[in-house]
């Protein structure tokens, strides 16, 4: 059985960048899929919006191969194929020239929604705006979905806002962190919300800390233009790592509405102590052997931009003072894993005598590969021979566990795209709170340039920098292994 989905008012959607790497990876595609799905609207209409030399006809073929290429679990036959391909339109535009915008609008439909999708460098955001207000393409209605980065430091991300803010309305205006958008992410809420069992526990009095890691096992290859000026800690940490720790350590919302979300959100980053330098530790992968290193993949090799972040955070308020938050990502690991692991205390009396090493429960949040929920309990060694205790995970893969209620887990981009349509911003983040987070970020990246500290070398597909270890050894504790 194919999940249920709730149809969708039809729309138009411009994607500017529109023949892009984002459109061809995951826009065409992920829109596509919701028309498989039943959810998008027969009518609905999408148009690219770029300066290549496309027509109708070229740009159905250029989303026909993103298809082809990134679309491996279709429901949908050759007929979907021609379906979808007939909603799709070009349009020539350089969007710093006037001409082009007057037939855009003229592809417009009154009285339908109409999103604009911005797959474009940010640097190119603040034109886009003024350009569609100018030429009257937009209404009240009229929504624009940007992509991070939002800026590159707190000054940058004001400057980013006013100029959409310019144009636009905030309730207009959708951040995306595709982070947001995993089936996962989500579920974290329903899991803690959904259930009276967990919330009762969740604070410093029963956790002992959280450990989140996204730790990925491809390199940078390809993309050292952008990483070289981006690095791992404004590339994931000051989004997708600090939306999970948002999730994970914010108070209930009243609702599940997007103000009342990004409200309970904006209260852990601005409740965030700012870091020390002993408590952050920045890597970069140098490989020897043949395995290549940073270095070769940035095209920089004096680079100093680390490829890997660990870091202590403490979340300065009433339910998580003294337990802390521990936060990694990095590049060239030994796998792709992206987990949250809540651990429990350690029950404060043992009855059991015995050389039994005592150790908390755990619930670990697995956003990939393997989406699911593990819960470690203790129990009892089976057979005879005394009270022996041991641990066992109570497993759960979403995939199994709702069987044929899924014919597969929606990439986060389907999940979002249709979220602009229906007018639901929960899952985007709202101008304050990308600010609040830039505004702690910030610090720890000028203490970096301030001490011209090169990052610590960590070998291809390990765990990271020795020294990031140690940031939990001394506290007593380790990290979760990254599995290959
Ligand atoms: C992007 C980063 O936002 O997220 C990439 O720019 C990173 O560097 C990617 O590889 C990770 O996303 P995912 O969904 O593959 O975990």
């Amino acid at each position: 059985m194919v999940a249920q989905t709730i149809p969708v008012k039809t729309f138009d959607l411009v994607i500017f960048g529109g023949t892009g790497d984002l459109a061809r990876r995951k826009i065409l595609p992920g829109l596509f899929r919701r028309m498989c799905a039943g959810q998008m609207p027969a009518d609905a209409r999408i148009i690219a919006a770029a300066r290549s030399d496309l027509d109708d006809a070229g740009f159905r073929q250029f989303a026909r191969d993103a298809i082809t290429e990134h679309v491996k679990d279709s429901q949908c036959d050759e007929s979907g194929i021609e379906r979808f391909l007939a909603s799709l339109a070009f349009e020539h535009l350089d969007i710093f020239e006037d001409s082009g915008w007057k037939k855009l609008k003229g592809r417009l439909r009154e009285g339908v929604v109409s999103a604009f999708y911005f797959s474009v460098g940010p640097s190119l955001f603040g034109e886009i705006a003024r350009k569609l207000t100018k030429f009257g393409l937009t209404t009240d209605d009229s929504r624009i979905v940007v992509e991070k980065p939002f800026g590159r430091d707190k000054a940058s991300a004001v400057a980013l806002n006013a100029e959409l803010k310019n144009c636009f309305d905030e309730h207009q205006i959708y951040r995306i962190d595709h982070y947001l958008g995993k089936e996962t992410v989500q579920n974290l809420m329903a899991i803690r919300f959904g259930n009276a069992l967990f919330e009762p526990l969740w604070n410093a009095q029963h956790v002992d800390h959280v450990q989140i890691t996204v730790a990925e096992s491809i390199g940078v290859d390809g993309r050292g233009a952008y990483y070289n000026k981006s690095g791992a800690m404004r590339d994931m940490v000051q989004n997708h790592l600090m939306q999970l720790l948002c999730l994970t350590a914010m108070e209930p919302p009243s609702k599940y509405g997007a103000d009342s979300v990004r409200d309970e959100k904006l209260k852990v980053i601005k409740a965030l102590e700012p870091v020390s330098t002993l408590n952050v530790v920045r890597g970069q992968y140098l490989g020897d052997d043949g395995e290549a290193s940073y270095l070769d993949h940035s095209g920089d090799p004096q680079s100093r931009t680390e490829s890997f972040v660990a870091l202590k955070v403490n979340v300065a308020n009433w339910r998580w003072a003294g337990t802390p938050f521990y936060l990694r990502t990095g590049k060239r690991l030994r796998g792709r894993m992206s987990e949250i692991a809540v651990v429990f205390k350690d029950p404060p009396h043992s009855i059991f005598e015995g050389e039994f090493d005592r150790r908390g429960n755990v619930l670990v949040i697995r956003l990939q590969p393997d989406e699911g929920i593990t819960l470690r309990v203790t129990i009892k060694e089976p057979g005879p021979g005394g009270m022996r205790l041991t641990e066992v995970p109570l497993d759960m893969t979403f995939a199994e566990a709702l069987g044929d209620k899924i014919a597969y887990l929606p990439d986060a981009y389907e999940r979002l795209i249709m979220d602009v349509i229906r007018g639901d911003q929960t899952l985007f983040m709202r101008g304050d709170e990308v600010e609040a987070a830039w505004d702690w970020v910030d610090p720890i990246i000028a203490g970096w340039t301030e001490s011209g500290v090169r990052p610590l070398p960590y070998d291809p597909l390990g765990s990271g920098p020795e020294d990031s270890l140690m940031l939990l050894h001394r506290d007593g504790r380790r990290w979760r292994e990254i599995k290959p």
